[in-house]
């Protein structure tokens, strides 16, 4: 930035512009007393914890927090400048020249020439499609039963065989030819001083990104080089610049963005003409990854405007193997993908396209698509009926992915209901996890003194989260707590049914004396932690102003219960650690009572397992 800020010229600016306006076209906005609540635009969540006013905005989940202006630079990835320049025009006010240091305006300045070239070609490939050459391109469109809204709406343009067209044209406008080179649009030639087009005989689309820039370009093969045998791979991609990242890019979000909002629903496809297709038949909200996979930052993209994301792939080996990648994707971001029963071998454009019957057909399967997680699960269970070993291999399998959802609810729901239908005991299951929380205590061979702290660091498990969860539920489970601490071994308290140090302490506090009990019955806002550790302040936050009800009872009770477990498990290995110690003392009196302890306890173990197998 150069110079003073001109404070006057940004509060008119933000007078004019509502940050809940700008937030409402971008988030899907719940009212709340006085503000309003979405999922975080800024991570992934699906549980709400965004909060935004008439003038600011706050993340109880990542800590974001900031004004109208953050806002849309964080949301949009964009420079300071160029959000004052998005929010000016907004507001119908002109931008102070003087704002941009050199720098600024050096990044700023090659960020509008490369897109100003990339419309300049696009708008040349457009009107190529119009001429008596791209009479082939034109009948190829035809045939694939594209038509001229959609070729408007995704500005599919047409590049000649053999053609330097672009290169003379540029060069008749004198463009920055350094600039061209680097977005790749043209190449120098080996064999004399000129220049020729990087896409020649190809349909055109233009990548354009949700501002509506055009990022880049797919090149598509035309039946007249195929037959030729030059036509090079089947869709030839811009190669990456400042202003495309293929991790990052979704074709047709721009098109789709109103639709996905409108409909609380994305579909992601796996080809641009499938997103052409479906568009043209009503069926506005899908977007294709372009050339490459499913990445975390396409996800986030598409969560800020639904959760509800549907993957339609191909039914090859290849769309199979894609759709469970993303599925395991998502549990990794706490996001259960869902997936359709297509069972057509078309591709979705070919379907709906070729008979219009099967547009409903499809948005129907669209609309009752169901978490690929649940299809998969009972995929391997039919699949494996009857054979004992690939049924264990499937169990592990669904164990780990089970292991890997980061969502607790979501996940324990799920090994409760899925060890009934597979019939066999949810620890095999939840085993995975069950493992995690123990392993996590220090196991070395060296004995450590009995007194030593475990101290967490790392990520909390799901079972700990889920335990906040109904913790941060009092007045409505307070009656199983008081239950579980009868069950806990000696000399433990409710803080010890977490194995999270943090939560552990935190808990303690609580319990430390009356006055903290009742603060936590009465004012539990009271209770969150203070300044410090703003990661673990924002987990029990979140915890207590999580407004998703979906913890009932029994659920409640199964968290409990495994708690109560895994502070035995504890419990116990600190008595191995401690007959360790003893042992390498050579006190062999404290190392017998101690044995002793140790067989009373696994009995006692035992008699838990059973009487939850019973119950
Ligand atoms: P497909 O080979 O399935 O093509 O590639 P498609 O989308 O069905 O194309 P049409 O219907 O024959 O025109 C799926 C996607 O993979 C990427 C493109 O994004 C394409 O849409 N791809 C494929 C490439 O980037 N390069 C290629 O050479 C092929
Ligand atoms: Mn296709």
């Amino acid at each position: 930035m150069k110079g003073r800020l001109p404070e006057a010229w940004i509060a008119e600016l933000k007078a004019k512009v509502s940050l809940i306006d700008v937030a409402r076209e971008n988030l899907d906005l719940k009212k709340s007393g006085r503000r309003f609540t979405a999922c975080c635009p800024f991570h992934a969540e699906r549980t709400p914890s965004f909060s935004v006013n008439e003038k600011f905005f706050y993340c109880f989940g990542c800590k974001k927090t900031g004004d109208i202006i953050d806002f849309v630079r964080e949301l949009q990835g964009l420079s300071f400048e160029e959000t004052l320049q998005d929010l000016a025009e907004r507001a119908g006010m002109k931008l102070p020249e003087s704002l941009l240091s050199p720098q600024d305006q050096g990044a700023a300045q090659k960020l509008k020439t490369f897109s100003r070239l990339n419309l300049f070609a696009a708008k040349y490939y457009q009107s190529k499609l119009k001429e008596p050459v791209a009479a082939q391109a034109n009948e190829y469109l035809k045939k694939r039963g594209i038509n001229d809204d959609s070729v408007q709406i995704f500005q599919i343009g047409v590049t000649p065989p053999h053609s330097d067209g672009l290169a003379q044209h540029l060069i008749k406008s004198k463009a920055p030819l350094p600039e061209v080179l680097e977005l790749g649009l043209i190449r120098k030639s080996q064999r004399n001083e000129g220049y020729y087009d990087q896409m020649r005989d190809r349909l055109v689309f233009p990548l354009v990104e949700p501002r509506g820039r055009v990022v880049g370009f797919a090149g598509r093969t035309l039946p007249s080089a195929e037959a030729r045998g030059e036509s090079g791979p089947k869709y030839l991609n811009s190669s990456e610049s400042m202003i495309y990242k293929k991790s990052q890019y979704l074709y047709g979000l721009y098109q789709a963005r109103p639709h996905i909002r409108a409909a609380d629903r994305v579909v992601i496809v796996e080809g641009y003409m499938d997103v052409i297709g479906l568009h043209q038949v009503g069926i506005q909200y899908a977007v294709a990854v372009s050339g490459t996979t499913l990445t975390e930052d396409h996800l986030k993209q598409l969560l800020r405007i639904t959760s509800n994301i549907v993957l339609l792939f191909d039914r090859d080996a290849a769309g199979e193997n894609a759709r469970i990648k993303a599925m395991e994707l998502g549990l990794h971001m706490g996001l259960v993908l869902k997936s359709p029963l297509y069972e057509d071998k078309r591709d979705p454009d070919e379907f709906v396209l070729q008979d219009s019957s099967n547009i409903k057909i499809l948005s129907d399967l669209l609309a009752a698509a169901e978490p690929v997680l649940d299809l998969e699960i009972e995929r391997l269970r039919q699949e494996t009926e009857g054979n004992m070993e690939a049924r264990a291999q499937a169990v592990k399998r669904v164990g780990q992915w089970l292991k890997s959802y980061r969502d607790p609810v979501g996940q324990a729901l799920r090994v409760k209901d899925w060890a009934k239908k597979w019939e066999i005991p949810p620890h095999l299951l939840k085993e995975f996890q069950l493992s995690e929380v123990v392993n996590a205590a220090p196991q070395r061979l060296t004995p450590k003194p009995s007194t030593a702290v475990r101290k967490s660091t790392g990520p909390i498990s799901g079972q700990d989260h889920l335990l906040l969860l109904v913790f941060c539920r009092w007045d409505q489970f307070s009656a199983l707590f008081s239950e579980a601490r009868r069950k806990l071994p000696e000399k433990n308290t409710i803080a010890d049914l977490w194995g999270d140090t943090r939560i552990a302490e935190w808990v303690r506090d609580i319990f430390r004396d009356p006055s903290g009990f009742e603060r936590w019955r009465h004012a539990p806002e009271l209770c969150v932690p203070g300044e410090g550790d703003e990661q673990f302040r924002g987990l029990i936050l979140a915890a207590l102003l999580d407004p998703e009800p979906k913890i009932d009872a029994p659920l409640a009770k199964s968290a409990i219960e495994s708690a109560i477990r895994s502070s035995w498990a504890r419990f116990s290995h600190q008595i191995k650690r401690e007959i360790a110690a003893a042992d390498e003392r050579q006190d062999s009196e404290t190392s017998a009572k101690l044995l002793q302890q140790y067989l009373d306890l696994q009995r006692k173990l035992k008699e838990i397992e059973i009487s939850n197998e019973e119950s």
